[in-house]
């Protein structure tokens, strides 16, 4: 069976890759820093392993690929409908799921459906745990808070 994530990925590596960025390192760690925890997120809430890790791989297309953080989330809903439509691998529901997790993934205050809350807890996880020794930004101090205490672990900061 053809495995659609080893699919994406090349296709993102297309995009990606050929940017002349001097943030490529800050770009591919954070992509797949998302996808594995959307990935551990997902087989924590009994959620499609696979969409969620192509939430994460897409997450921030938009700004990956030489475009600015302004509204990233929406324009990189569009451009990842166009990327999976292209791949015509995935059916109408599944590119609704992940476009819809993607266009909502900024919006870290309001709680939406649990694709898009999945998201959005590994967005904050991979800052979170970048580099244990930078302080927890403000805005996700409570997400990372209820994201340590869903996995049993005890504050350390
Ligand atoms: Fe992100």
């Amino acid at each position: 069976m053809e495995n659609r994530l080893e699919i994406l990925r090349n296709e993102i590596d297309k995009i990606i890759l050929n940017e002349k960025s001097d943030h490529i390192r800050m770009y591919i760690s954070h992509m797949y820093g998302v996808a594995r925890f959307c990935t551990l997120l997902a087989m924590k809430r009994n959620l499609n392993v696979e969409l969620a890790t192509t939430c994460g791989m897409l997450h921030d297309i938009f700004y990956m690929s030489g475009g600015t953080s302004d509204h990233h989330a929406a324009k990189g809903a569009e451009q990842a409908e166009t990327i999976l439509k292209k791949m015509k691998l995935y059916s109408d529901d599944e590119i609704k799921i992940i476009t819809t997790a993607i266009s909502r993934h900024s919006d870290k205050t309001h709680i939406h459906e649990p694709y898009d809350e999945l998201l959005k807890d590994a967005d904050v996880m991979d800052h979170c745990l970048y580099n244990p020794a930078f302080p927890i930004a403000q805005k996700e101090k409570e997400r990372y808070h209820n994201l340590l205490t869903e996995f049993g672990i005890n504050e350390t900061k």
